[in-house]
């Protein structure tokens, strides 16, 4: 096992669930280790049967019971769930909060002053061990054991905290605007006269083929998409439209309306 530490997981919802199969599957811990907890106790129950890992009896129970505690509630909940475990924290242990919009400022006055907090920003890829995990806190050790818990759902990066809004936008909502992508192709193709299905799989396979070639490719997504326009063909009469109708400016004007919001919900 890469980590010695308890971990200790509360909220088992899609993140928790995600970074927990994550820790297992490449056995970055050993599920002895892990405790879990979520305010639906049947959440919890059914989430540590289905990984042999240890049902807290409360919130309280879990961050007494180990080392590192990954927040993992919805950001409103994060007071609701503070009140029942603050008073069980002490400087030993280190807090990571995933909650989107929610500076290491506000997750302190929750916690108090003992922990160390680091704050961290996964995405849906997640659940397929393929997230980008943008990670800050000011502690190099728990920085460390944050990267080595988000290692085993993707990749990550260290970056300041003033970076989050915007991280926030591109890769923490960005699976989103790629599916919107995949469903545009395929609503066309269906539109075409093909089935769902295949519509659906020209889509996605085309999809997971290019994000692959970008992943594993030295050029970049601008140089790959030069090497495969040939001129005269199909591929630049469609990139042309979208260059004229503006395309570029609406992926922009986009990634601010979330930058934005991403801001005004930082500030509730
Ligand atoms: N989903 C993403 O792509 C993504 C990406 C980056 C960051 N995040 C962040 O990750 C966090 C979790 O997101 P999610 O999509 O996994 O949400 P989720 O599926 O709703 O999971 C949160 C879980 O926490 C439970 N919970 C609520 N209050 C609690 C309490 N007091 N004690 C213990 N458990 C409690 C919820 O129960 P109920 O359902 O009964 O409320 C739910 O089971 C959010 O803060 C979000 O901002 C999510």
């Amino acid at each position: 096992m890469k980590l010695k530490k308890r971990i200790g997981i509360i909220g088992c919802g899609n993140m928790g669930g995600a970074i927990l199969a994550g820790l297992l599957q490449n056995r970055i811990v050993s599920a002895s280790q892990i405790s879990v907890y979520d305010k639906v106790l049947s959440k919890a129950k059914t989430f540590a049967r289905q990984w042999k890992t240890r049902p807290g009896k409360g919130n309280a129970d879990v961050v007494r019971r180990s080392d590192i505690i990954l927040l993992a509630v919805k950001p409103q909940d994060l007071f609701e769930a503070a009140k029942e475990f603050q008073g069980a924290f002490d400087s030993r242990h280190v807090v990571i909060s995933i909650l989107a919009g929610t500076p290491i400022a506000k997750v302190r006055r929750a916690v108090g002053p003992r922990p160390a907090i680091i704050r961290a920003m996964p995405n849906l890829g997640a659940q397929v061990g393929s997230a980008i995990t943008a990670i800050t806190g000011n502690q190099t050790r728990a920085i460390q054991e944050a990267e080595a818990i988000f290692s085993g759902c993707g990749a990550t990066v260290r970056l300041s905290e003033k970076y989050f809004d915007l991280v926030t936008a591109i890769s923490g909502s960005g699976p989103a605007y790629f599916f919107l992508l995949m469903e545009l192709l395929a609503k066309e193709a269906k539109a075409h006269g093909l089935s769902e299905s295949v519509a659906r799989e020209l889509a996605v396979q085309t999809a997971v083929g290019a994000g692959l070639l970008a992943r594993r490719s030295k050029l970049s997504p601008a140089e790959l998409r030069r090497q495969v326009t040939s001129r005269g063909g199909t591929t630049p009469a469609a990139l042309a439209v979208f260059e004229k109708e503006g395309l570029e400016k609406i992926v922009s004007k986009g990634l601010k309306a979330a930058l934005r919001r991403g801001r005004q919900l930082a500030r509730r």
